[in-house]
């Protein structure tokens, strides 16, 4: 469903970051980016939905080129993001966030679908609470619905799982499979966190220095595979 080729981007400030980077996601898949900090994945996933600007390669959804289109025209064809740190708009309510994730997407009927707050029932109950005094479990769990309520086909994950507790990591990864297993949604999430992946992810693609060094690896009992964990996140 996605096809990145030979994709370069990087800052003014601070050069080439992607030189080279390919990646596949096969649709209604959840895969993993994985690699230390600074590695790139922030980038790729602002490069993908158009937050930065590619200075070469392709970025193919559907078979159709998007690297050249602006971020809102990407949503409106089906990229949702979640950004790393969440982003959530702290002053207004949770009710407020989620319609306007439902309304950034054109033709799109205001109303939140009662199944999104069925699959986050925390939201339902604290749907007239600032977003900003939520506690982080419950903010990424307000972004990744957020998201979702534009009814994106391609959901970018950004690191959903930093700074949260294991159970409620547990409870998030649970939930992202049940959408991608109900829905055919596909997602792409970068990670650090084997509780977000292991379980969760198809398979996982590790990053290393603005490279995919290896893809399609299987994620199930990731944490256990001593080797790759040495090389890509010198654990
Ligand atoms: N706005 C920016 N201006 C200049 N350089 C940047 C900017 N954002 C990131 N970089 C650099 O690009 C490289 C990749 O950063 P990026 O945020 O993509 O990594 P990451 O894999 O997401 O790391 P982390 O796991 O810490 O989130 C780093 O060397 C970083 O310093
Ligand atoms: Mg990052």
């Amino acid at each position: 469903m996605l096809e990145v080729r030979n994709l370069a981007a990087g800052y003014p400030s601070g050069g080439r970051v992607l030189d080279g980077l390919n990646l596949s996601v096969p649709a209604g898949a959840i895969v993993a980016v994985l690699g230390r900090n600074g590695m790139g994945k922030t980038t790729l996933m602002r490069t993908i939905c158009g937050l930065l600007q590619t200075s070469g390669g392709t970025i193919k959804l559907d078979g159709e080129p998007v690297s050249e289109l602006p971020p809102h025209t990407r949503a409106q064809l089906g990229i949702g993001y979640v950004p790393q740190g969440r982003e959530v708009f702290e002053s207004f309510t949770v009710s407020e966030n989620l319609t306007v994730g439902r309304i950034a997407k054109k033709g799109l009927w205001p109303k939140i679908p009662p199944h999104l707050l069925e699959l986050f029932p925390i939201l339902a109950e604290r749907a007239q609470q600032r977003a900003g005094s939520l506690s982080g479990g419950q903010q990424q769990q307000l972004a990744i619905a957020r998201a979702l309520a534009g009814e994106p086909r391609l959901l970018l994950l950004d690191e959903p799982a930093e700074g949260i507790q294991p159970s409620i990591v547990h409870e998030i990864a649970g939930k992202l499979r049940e959408i991608v297993d109900t829905t055919g949604l596909t997602v792409l999430m970068a990670e650090q966190n084997f509780d977000m992946v292991d379980g969760t992810a198809d398979s996982i693609a590790f990053i290393d220095h603005g490279l995919i060094a290896e893809e399609g690896v299987a994620a199930d009992g990731i944490r256990s595979d001593k080797v790759r964990l040495a090389k890509y996140l010198s654990l």
